[in-house]
């Protein structure tokens, strides 16, 4: 699948998303979904992220941008400020989807992939949108040597 903005409607997010019934379809539908609250009036890239947690909810995130530049907060990283704040620091993460309005890949930066690291369990599954279709991966092979504190 890959969709240009001018495709992006819900009968062309619906059968994108259906080609990966029946795992992450629904999830995707989420991440697009939330995409349109994006709040990118810099960049103008519009993108979403829906968190499945292994307590079964679904947590959506959308990029948040910032006149100083360096603020902007991704929208996998709002997704996941959200969940925390939502139900406790116990989250463990089974599911991540990402998509965008702009018809590009957008594979989760790499600090997206560092804090989602100490809640995503290690074969969650990664969805997201490359130049020519979406991809699955397990989070252990989109970060397999995490930074982690090991305080003496
Ligand atoms: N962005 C995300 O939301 N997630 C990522 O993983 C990478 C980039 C956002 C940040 C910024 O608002 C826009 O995309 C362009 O970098």
């Amino acid at each position: 699948m890959f969709m240009n903005p001018e495709e992006d409607t819900a009968v062309s997010r619906l059968s994108s998303a259906t080609a990966l019934e029946p795992g992450p379809a629904k999830l995707i539908e989420r991440a697009f979904d939330v995409a349109s609250h994006s709040y990118s009036p810099y960049s103008k890239f519009r993108v979403g992220a829906a968190l499945r947690l292994t307590n079964g909810e679904i947590v959506t995130g959308t990029n948040v941008e910032s006149a100083s530049y360096g603020l902007t907060i991704c929208a996998e990283r709002v997704a996941l400020v959200r969940a925390i704040s939502e139900f406790g620091p116990e989250i463990r993460i089974g599911a991540v989807a990402i998509a965008n309005l702009n018809g590009k890949a957008s594979p989760p930066c790499g600090a997206c992939r560092q804090m989602l690291s100490e809640f995503a369990l290690p074969d969650a599954s990664v969805v997201f949108p490359e130049s020519d279709g979406m991809r699955v991966i397990p989070f252990h092979e989109l970060l397999p040597l995490a930074f982690e504190m090991k305080p003496k």
